[in-house]
């Protein structure tokens, strides 16, 4: 690794990497969770998990409502093994777009390359885990060389996938998906990038240059001078778009950081810049840690939303949060809505509509300016002044 010196172990000894490797959970609709939900979550936070998987199954996932939902993803969830919850709902189509972080799309291609993540301690010297070149993610330890042949297989992408010039992350993330896919067909089971390619389902990130994606990406400029470059006015624009095409709007937040946000400016940037009276989320889900009480973004409540045209103001028994470890609340959450009776919705395949989307976007923008415009008063300027 560049930073660590010439000659020191890429491959730590054995002893840290013992415990079993990680793999991507995937949901079956377990009765005896549904059984457990219903029966046995019944206050306190597990009250509240239990009423998002109530509004989430038997609400969002009506057909009637057709609900246009966004799932966004912060937190070390892909390293802890929950991507397999995710391909569960994209592959039955249970949402139909994601915003992540980009450190979770970059440990999900650690699955897709077939490499291992090993379930460790906590509680290790990191000192020595340095020394012999072993990452640790809370309890989550791989070798440093994971990492490096990862990063290499971006690189090589990147050069052989011959994209230039300002893109989405969506584009990214598909022809990075679809590479996955003709490189090995089978990691659409257990890579979230792939299956979301595989079924068109557009992937962001709200931080793109925020990981290991990303810092691959710097170097392609630099040392290979590409004019690749992620453009962040079309990813809050297709978001935006997509938000817009939605008869109902719903929301699934693990965590909070900048993809919450992300996801959730997309109303206020449709009635406040572009001037298209869509509305609020009409639901809204967030399983996190974060507090309130500090007055972070990542803890604001859907109340709090409400005053930003986030959240419709009708709609607050339909916004919950649950305070929870997203570890142990989202699969249990995943279990509910797969063993629901709306457990399967047909693909919207985003990622092909999205210039569709966009343009409609203008559309709409052009007339709503053109109104604003025919009804502004003209203003009189004082010569005398
Ligand atoms: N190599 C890379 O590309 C790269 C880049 C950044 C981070 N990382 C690693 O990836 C991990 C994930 O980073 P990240 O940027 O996705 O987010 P993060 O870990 O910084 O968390 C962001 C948000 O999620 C919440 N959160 C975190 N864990 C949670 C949990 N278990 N349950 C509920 N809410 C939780 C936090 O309170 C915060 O709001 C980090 O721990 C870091 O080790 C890797």
């Amino acid at each position: 690794m560049p930073h660590r010196a010439p000659g020191s172990p890429a491959h730590g000894p054995a002893r840290f990497l013992q415990g079993k490797p990680i793999r991507y959970y995937r949901p079956t609709g377990s009765a005896e969770v549904r059984q457990l939900i219903e029966g046995g979550f019944q206050a306190f936070n597990a009250g509240r998990l239990s009423e998002a998987c109530h509004i989430y199954a038997d609400k969002m996932l009506a057909p009637a409502g057709d609900t246009t939902i966004g799932l966004t993803v912060a937190g070390a969830l892909t390293p802890a093994g929950l991507g397999g919850c995710v391909i569960e709902l994209i592959e039955r189509g249970l949402i139909d777009f994601i915003i992540s972080t980009g450190a979770n799309l970059y440990h999900d291609l650690h699955y897709a390359l077939n490499f291992q993540l090993h379930r460790g301690s906590p509680f290790l010297d990191d000192v020595e885990l340095y020394e012999q070149g072993i990452i640790r993610i809370y309890d989550v330890l791989f070798p440093s060389s994971v990492l490096l042949e990862t990063d290499a297989y971006i690189r090589d992408f990147l050069v052989r996938s011959s994209l230039q010039g300002p893109i989405a992350t969506s584009e990214l993330h598909y022809r990075l998906g679809l590479d996955l896919l003709e490189r090995n067909p089978p990691c659409a089971e257990y890579s979230v990038v792939a299956k979301a390619a595989q079924c068109g389902l557009p992937i962001y990130t709200s931080s793109p240059r925020d990981s290991s994606i990303g810092m691959n990406i710097a170097y392609h400029e630099l040392m290979n001078g590409s004019t690749l470059m992620i453009d962040p006015n079309r990813d809050v624009n297709e978001v935006c778009a997509i938000i817009l095409s939605g008869h109902r709007n719903g929301c699934i937040i693990l965590g909070g950081g900048s993809p919450k946000n992300f996801y959730l400016q997309g109303q206020p940037t449709l009635w406040e810049v572009y001037g298209i009276p869509k509305g609020g989320n009409d639901y809204f889900i967030q399983i996190t840690t974060d507090q309130v009480v500090w007055g972070g973004l990542s803890g604001a409540t859907p109340a709090e939303a409400v005053s930003w045209g986030k959240v419709n103001p009708g709609v607050l028994s339909d916004t919950v949060v649950a305070y929870c470890d997203s570890t142990i609340a989202f699969p249990l959450f995943c279990e509910y809505a797969v063993g629901s009776p709306h457990n399967r919705r047909p693909l919207r395949k985003l990622i092909h509509r999205r210039e569709a989307l966009v343009a409609d976007l203008v559309r709409q923008a052009k007339a709503a300016k053109a109104t604003t415009d025919s009804q502004a008063q003209p203003v009189e300027i004082d010569r005398h002044r």
